[in-house]
């Protein structure tokens, strides 16, 4: 299971990537005015990512109309042939993504909330799609047992699940047992996952034998 930090601020991402744990970062409107980024600045902050060790930057539309959806997809890709442009997944983002996904351009669906939506990602040669799994929850559904039926359904296409909306580690432990491709998570969320305490302790009692050896 590929792992990938679902923010925009650069103090929390810098450590982070460093560590060469996460394959890349994702962002949303949110994620960005959570940060204090405006979208004039999305260059740049794409940019400084992947300078400093994101693979991958996924970065979304912010239009609605189909064709303003693909002409801002093939500007954010043109940013960098490592970009995957995130599109909603309403009829005119099945619809934009289509058509971005005939011309070459990787695409996210996001915001998907049901299994039917996975099929309908396929169907568009979408490249990920972005169930919401917390939300999904906290709307009443078994989100987990549609992310794995979405995974279920998707496995061997083209088209990956790229779990976001993680509410804990306890989240990321089950999806990968479960077999997920990939979950995005806050920083917060990435700096509990690289922290075990019990590692800790040992690594306490491998210094303190150093000490007593010296
Ligand atoms: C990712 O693209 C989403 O914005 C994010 O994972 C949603 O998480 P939230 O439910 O904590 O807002």
């Amino acid at each position: 299971m590929d792992l990938y930090l679902d923010s925009a601020d650069r103090e929390a991402l810098g450590p982070l990537l460093r560590t060469g744990v996460f394959a890349g970062v994702t962002t949303n409107p949110l994620i960005l005015e959570r940060a204090g980024v405006r979208l004039g600045e999305v260059p740049e902050l794409t940019r400084w990512l992947l300078d400093a060790g994101a693979r991958e930057v996924f970065l979304q539309t912010t239009t609605s109309d189909v064709e303003a959806v693909v002409a801002e997809g093939h500007a954010l890709r043109a940013l960098s042939d490592r970009v995957v442009v995130k599109v909603p997944a309403t009829v005119a983002g099945l619809t934009a993504t289509a058509e971005l996904a005939r011309a070459g351009v990787p695409t996210l669906l996001t915001a998907v909330y049901h299994v039917r939506q996975a099929v309908l990602a396929r169907a568009v040669g979408a490249a990920w799609i972005a169930p919401y799994l917390g939300r999904m929850t906290e709307a009443g559904r078994d989100g987990r047992r549609h992310v794995e039926q979405m995974q279920g359904i998707l496995t061997g296409s083209g088209t990956r699940v790229l779990v976001a909306s993680i509410r804990s580690v306890d989240d990321v432990h089950r999806l990968a047992v479960a077999g997920i491709d990939a979950v995005t998570v806050s920083a917060a969320v990435a700096r509990e996952l690289l922290e075990e305490p019990l590692t800790a302790a040992a690594v306490d009692q491998f210094d303190e034998a150093v000490t007593r050896l010296r």
